[in-house]
């Protein structure tokens, strides 16, 4: 069971936007070869991850599901945007070098997304799949929140994402090899920052009393992190499938 609806993004495009982590350059050195390739960018939202790679002189059309994430995504970035879930592409087949995924795989019916990845993709294409997973596990501050939110929303485990991906793209039979690759790093942000990067989340947007674990978590931080800035550290995984 995922936590929270992938439709729940919609009302959250502002406090996304504003304070979701982004991803490392490392992540993007990671990444096959990105300039003057075709790359479709599934479940993009507001654009996060796009700017990375427009950064590095990809020719990127983005999808998602939600058109307020896209829309926010096509007016700071410029960038084409097609409405569309990732099961159910509206390209033709063989058209992209590359296609990826920034923390939206996890939302995704695998198979049936992967199949349409490997159709759109040219022959030795490649799908690249990433998360930023918070990599704070033992810190009391964290263990606090995870059993907060645990307890405030039933459809919420702190290892939801605890999925072999990998393996769940071998198991396709789509791909001749997946290789992974990970890094870590971190980014120091202020309460109220902090609060909408927890308000940005589908599983927050469920919680029964929202309010109140807000108030617990500016507590809990506040004697985190008496200087008041909170430093969060994120284990970025990258998966890369590359088609048979
Ligand atoms: C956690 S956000 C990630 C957004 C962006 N890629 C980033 O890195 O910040 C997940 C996004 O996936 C989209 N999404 C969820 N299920 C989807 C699906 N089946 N097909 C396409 N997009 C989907 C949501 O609308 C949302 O914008």
């Amino acid at each position: 069971m995922r936590p929270g609806s992938a439709t729940a993004f919609e009302a959250l495009v502002d406090d996304y936007a504003a304070a979701r982590p982004t991803y490392p350059d490392a992540l993007f050195d990671a990444l096959p070869p990105l300039s003057g390739r075709d790359v479709l960018e599934l479940g993009a939202g507001t654009g996060l991850a796009t700017a990375g790679l427009l950064s590095r002189d990809a020719r990127v059309i983005v999808t998602d599901l939600g058109p307020a994430m896209l829309g926010r995504a096509r007016s700071t970035l410029g960038v084409p945007a097609v409405v569309a879930r990732a099961e159910a592409l509206p390209f033709g087949p063989a058209c992209f070098d590359l296609v990826c995924a920034a923390q939206a795989w996890h939302w995704v019916d695998v198979p049936v997304a992967a199949a349409e990845a490997a159709r759109v993709l040219r022959p030795g294409g490649q799908l690249a799949v990433w998360w930023n997973d918070v990599d704070a596990a033992g810190q009391p501050w964290f263990d606090a929140q995870q059993d907060r939110l645990e307890a405030g929303n039933p459809t919420y485990t702190r290892t939801y994402r605890a999925r072999a991906h990998d393996d769940e793209l071998r198991a396709t039979g789509l791909f001749s090899s997946v290789t992974t690759w990970t890094g870590t790093w971190s980014r120091t942000l202020d309460w109220p920052l902090y609060a909408r990067w927890l308000r940005s989340k589908s599983y927050v947007a469920q919680l029964e009393d929202q309010q109140a674990f807000l108030d617990a978590e500016q507590v809990s931080l506040a004697a985190a992190f008496p200087e008041g800035q909170i430093v969060e550290p994120f284990r970025v995984v990258l998966h890369v499938a590359t088609l048979a």
